[in-house]
């Protein structure tokens, strides 16, 4: 669900129409809406109450903007970083550390200090180096450093091939004998206590069983590690739970909490989820001005003002996402088009053979499902400055990133 609708044909953001903001910021520009973000974060954690009182644990990596944090804040959120980046952005916010997960693929030395210093609840690791180097970095600090170690339990989510990360062959998390070799080996560690177990099986996920056959084996090997002496109180579950792109595809948040439920309540753990898409993704739409349309040949392409510097999923991953026009008229005819870019790749394209109405250059195009993973993934590919962001509440909206100059694009440039 969205507060994205027409009204008479008019495309809204909650009660604000599209147009009025678009008139103020120019294109291409990200808008959020508020109140759908908020709904989702809600919805997870009712979802998994059951579970007693889950940690709801945003990943930043969806969209990192500061006003929307801070509106997750308010809400009561918990967040997941994989950078000191990401973590800076969360203490100049004001987030306490105990609200905060600090995993990722691999850390420096200064990004352990980070977090050591401001007491993060705990870090997700994944390689033997980096779990003494934050024993090193703890004992220098004379603390002790709360853990989990991320398991790839090695299951199939049928998702894209780049979205998979808890399958045989990806770089992510211990596969389960190596990390019973190094959960032994952890009990001799001093400044490293082994508090949880994590997994994260990969993204945009619309089926349960992945979830429940990967927990099955967290679960038995939390077992193994408790009856070691490691005092296991965090299962953090990870996030990837599915957004609608094309139609209803998503599954309810409490489909995905009901079959996990008995499995997380026998291991009598905290609950942890990390979802971004879930919350974010259905909350922004990115909205682009049509510059040209060309005919090629029998081929139609629409040439917009944003393209895969702006939102590079379709680029990347071949995502779909839906587009509409942020005005509708009724009657028109309808065109098969390529939805491109003005950027100078081939790749550079929103949708391909698509059919939308036949807009014509100056007016205006919707790309729906655009708020996670859109605007952190943007660029500035051919000095093409990046795009303002618009957080919508009910009949207000903010300005909550301005959009890039020229000046901002050579500013760090020595010359
Ligand atoms: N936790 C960990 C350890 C992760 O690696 C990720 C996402 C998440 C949580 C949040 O996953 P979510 O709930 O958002 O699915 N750029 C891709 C998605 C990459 C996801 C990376 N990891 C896309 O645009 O589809």
């Amino acid at each position: 669900m969205d507060f994205f609708k027409y009204r008479k044909n008019r495309l809204y953001c909650e009660n604000v129409p599209v147009e009025r903001i678009i008139k103020r910021t120019g294109t291409p520009v990200y808008i959020y809406s508020g109140r759908t973000v908020l709904t989702h974060w809600r919805r997870l954690r009712s979802a998994f109450a059951a579970a007693g009182n889950p940690l709801i644990s945003y990943s930043l990596k969806a969209n990192s903007n500061l006003a929307l944090c801070k509106l997750l804040k308010r809400a009561g959120s918990a967040f997941e970083v994989v950078s000191g980046g990401e973590l800076f952005r969360l203490i100049k916010i004001g987030v306490p550390g105990r609200r905060i997960i600090f995993g990722g693929v691999a850390k420096t030395a200064d990004e352990i200090k980070l977090g050591l210093r401001h007491g993060v609840l705990m870090f997700n690791v994944e390689t033997r180096d980096e779990i003494m180097l934050i024993n090193r970095v703890a004992a220098r600090l004379k603390k002790t450093a709360s853990v989990a170690l991320r398991l790839n339990p090695e299951v199939e989510p049928a998702t894209h091939r780049y979205l998979t990360t808890g399958q045989k062959g990806n770089k992510f998390g211990f596969y389960l004998p190596d990390a019973e070799r190094l959960m032994k080996e952890m009990l001799a560690l001093k400044h490293i206590s082994l508090v949880g177990l994590h997994m994260h099986i990969g993204s945009q996920i619309i089926r349960v069983s992945p979830y429940r056959t990967a927990l099955k084996r967290v679960v038995k090997f939390l077992e193994k590690c408790r009856a070691f002496g490691h005092p296991i109180r965090w299962l953090d579950i990870g996030g990837g739970f599915g957004i609608y792109y094309h139609g209803h595809e998503a599954r309810p948040a409490r489909v995905f909490a009901r079959a996990l439920m008995p499995l997380i309540k026998k291991t009598g753990c905290r609950l942890i989820v990390e979802p971004g898409r879930f919350i974010v993704g259905n909350a922004g739409i990115l909205v682009t001005r049509v510059l040209s349309v060309k005919k090629s040949g029998a081929k139609y392409f629409v040439i917009c003002d944003a393209g895969m510097n702006t939102l590079l999923r379709p680029a990347l991953y071949g995502a779909y996402h839906k587009i509409g026009p942020v005005t509708r008229r009724p009657g028109r005819t309808v065109l098969t088009a390529d939805v491109v870019g003005p950027i100078c790749e081939s790749g550079d394209f929103f949708a391909k053979k698509r059919r939308l109405p036949a807009v014509k250059p100056g007016e205006y195009l919707a790309v729906f499902s655009a708020g996670a993973y859109g605007f952190t993934m943007s660029s500035t590919y051919n000095s093409r400055p990046r795009p303002a962001e618009i957080l919508v509440n009910g009949s207000k909206y903010q300005i909550v990133r301005k959009s890039e100059t020229y000046q901002d694009l050579i500013r760090l440039d020595r010359y």
